[in-house]
């Protein structure tokens, strides 16, 4: 979910509004804006659906005021639905709130307060802490920042939350506890965000709060940061260098396809100062810096989510291939239930494109608790999950807005290469030409990319062809068997196809069984040692009438006479690979998508940024 607030001597509403759009890839199933008037009236207006619906609600509302608040939700406890969208007045309406996180507590809250004659209008857990806000204010006639304190004692779970009372027009009070909150500080107005992105058009001045801070933010004095105990705190103020252009869509229809022709930027971003051709060298800070934890590891444990996890299953390979270390990958999720070995002699690398996401925050913790050292690969600057390790390394791809990853994979994988040939190169596990070799492709990789992008008006072309598909196939072995996983999982998720990932290998054992003519099967047979086996996958297929989407090094002949489609990509060092057969399954997905019809940008039910369990 997102969240903006304004406090100032500008209407609120537009520049809230826009910040809803910037926010809006966190979540938009429902919309919501809380403003406080000259009159000083608060006046709460929400819709279900995108904020464009939202501004279509509040068309012929009073929308004026200087002093607001707003939300764009993704829904946890009750469906999507105006009634549960924020912001969520108190009873009186004397207050009103906006929430990102889970009140784990809120069925025995929400009971004691109905006990106490407290009537409620949504099924959130959100109004919940906002009418105990109230009830607290009231019975012990308790300022704001007072009543939220003492609320918060009594809370068990995460949030990110921002109030207004009408009673006390030129304040906002915000808290946060495991979910993000930026205030950004301007000339004599303050924003609130979930992230820099709403603010950065305004002041690049923002504080992080940490978890426990609350911000009092008034009109006309400096900024408070107190706890929860109300001990004063110094919040540290930062410079953020987002620029506008990497938030907007830059020409493109979609940020989706802004985001995958990027990737050659990226990447050399990504590899700016790090991999240096000149000195053939890969230089990681964190793998200076913490060359002991790193070397003397006994094994290293992968944890991420969705993307970041397949970005995780090429770490373990090249990892293992290289460093002769044993790597696990395991599912943030899955890892902090089940109960797992973990040892000081473990290094945990949590990978996050958001930085944010619930599960893997949970999963560093109990790491940490359990002594191993972290090391975080994380995109954005400053989130909860690089605040939370013990050293790591940024991918630098800039703001991915599009929620279906593309370049923050490709950027995670870049960096698992860099500190693999770096950790290889301490720990004397790779021959200096093998290390020599895979610097200098590593170098040449964006150029290469740039070929790959030539590839987007003919896979255009094909994904016509297959937008008949009710299901596909994705199959790859060793490096490419996560792509194919990758590449299911971005179909899945934009085009709504069901679309399953194999290695090439165990189609054998199962998912033969549904090839018949109208089954798209998506092969990468790129030529590296699997070559021949793959090719005799696709024999297989065919030979059950598949159709065969193959994607193929340059110059391949053979697979061109089998294969339905052929998609050719320029050679690379098979340890690469994945960096380039990635991009046509994102292109295929993308373009079978918008022949759909598809919001590709924002495809129902998924969140960007998943801060809840
Ligand atoms: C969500 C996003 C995915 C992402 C996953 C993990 O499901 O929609 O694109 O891969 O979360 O997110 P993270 O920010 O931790 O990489």
């Amino acid at each position: 979910c997102g969240i903006v607030g304004y406090i100032g001597d500008k209407d609120a509403f537009p520049i809230l509004i826009k910040g809803l759009r910037r926010l809006e890839y966190r979540g938009y199933d429902s919309a919501g804006v809380a403003l406080i008037n000259s009159s000083g009236n608060l006046n709460v207006y929400k819709s279900k659906g995108k904020v464009d619906d939202l501004v279509a609600f509040c068309a012929d509302k009073n929308t004026t005021g200087t002093v607001g608040i707003a939300h764009t939700r993704w829904a946890t406890h009750g469906e999507p639905s105006s009634v549960n969208a924020h912001p969520h007045y108190s009873q009186s309406k004397n207050l009103a709130i906006i929430h990102n996180g889970i009140i784990e507590n809120y069925a025995s809250l929400r009971k004691k307060l109905m006990e106490k004659g407290i009537t409620f209008r949504s099924d959130t857990d959100t109004e919940v802490l906002v009418q105990l806000i109230e009830y607290i204010q009231q019975r012990k006639n308790l300022d704001l920042l007072t009543a939220v304190q003492l609320a918060l004692h009594e809370v068990i779970g995460a949030y990110a939350i921002a109030l207004l009372d009408k009673r006390t027009p030129n304040q906002i009070i915000a808290a946060r506890k495991q979910s993000p909150l930026v205030v950004g500080i301007g000339d004599n107005e303050f924003f609130l965000g979930s992230d820099a992105s709403p603010i950065v058009e305004y002041t690049d001045k923002v504080v992080y709060l940490e978890d426990g801070n609350i911000a009092v933010i008034r009109k006309g004095e400096d900024l408070k940061v107190v706890n929860i105990q109300n001990r004063l705190q110094n919040p540290e103020i930062q410079t953020v260098d987002i620029n506008l252009g990497e938030i907007e869509k830059g020409g493109y229809p979609h940020f989706m396809l802004k985001e995958i022709f990027e990737q050659p930027e990226c990447l050399t971003n990504c590899m700016r100062g790090r991999v240096n051709v000149d000195t053939d060298n890969v230089v990681l800070s964190a793998v200076i810096d913490y060359k002991k934890q790193l070397l003397n590891a006994n094994r290293f444990i992968i944890i991420a989510c969705g993307t970041s996890w397949h970005a995780g299953l090429i770490g373990k390979q090249i990892l293992e291939s290289l460093c002769r270390i044993p790597v696990e990958v395991e599912y943030a999720s899955e890892f902090r239930y089940r109960n797992p070995v973990i040892t000081s002699k473990d290094v945990v690398i949590a990978i996050s494109q958001s930085g944010e996401t619930a599960d893997t925050l949970a999963a560093i913790k109990l790491a940490k608790e359990n002594g191993a050292f972290i090391y975080g690969i994380c995109n954005a600057i400053g989130s909860s999950i690089p605040r939370s390790t013990d050293t790591g390394s940024y991918i630098h791809v800039g703001p991915e807005i599009g929620v279906a990853s593309t370049k923050a994979f490709t950027g995670q994988v870049t960096v698992l290469s860099m500190l693999a040939l770096a950790l290889a190169k301490e720990k004397g596990t790779i021959s200096n030409e093998a290390y020599l070799s895979i610097v200098k492709e590593l170098h040449a990789i964006p150029q290469k990319m740039e070929e790959v992008l030539k590839l987007n008006d003919r896979i255009a072309d094909l994904s016509r062809i297959f937008t008949y598909a009710r299901n596909f196939l994705y199959l790859g072995r060793g490096y490419n068997y996560p792509v194919a996983l990758e590449g299911a999982l971005k179909l899945k998720e934009i085009s709504y196809i069901h679309a399953e990932g194999y290695p090439a290998a165990e189609m054998k054992h199962g998912p033969i069984a549904l090839i018949d003519s109208d089954m798209p099967v998506v092969v990468i047979a790129t030529h590296n040692a699997m070559y021949e086996k793959v090719l005799n996958n696709i024999q297989e297929i065919k030979a059950r009438k598949g159709k065969v989407i193959a994607i193929v090094t340059e110059g391949d002949n053979t697979i061109s006479r089998i294969a339905d489609e052929v998609i050719e990509l320029p050679d690379t060092i098979e340890c690469l690979e994945p960096l380039l057969s990635t991009i046509p399954l994102q292109l295929l997905a993308y373009h079978i998508a918008v022949c759909k019809g598809k919001n590709v940008d924002q495809p129902r039910n998924l969140a960007k940024s998943v801060t809840v369990e």
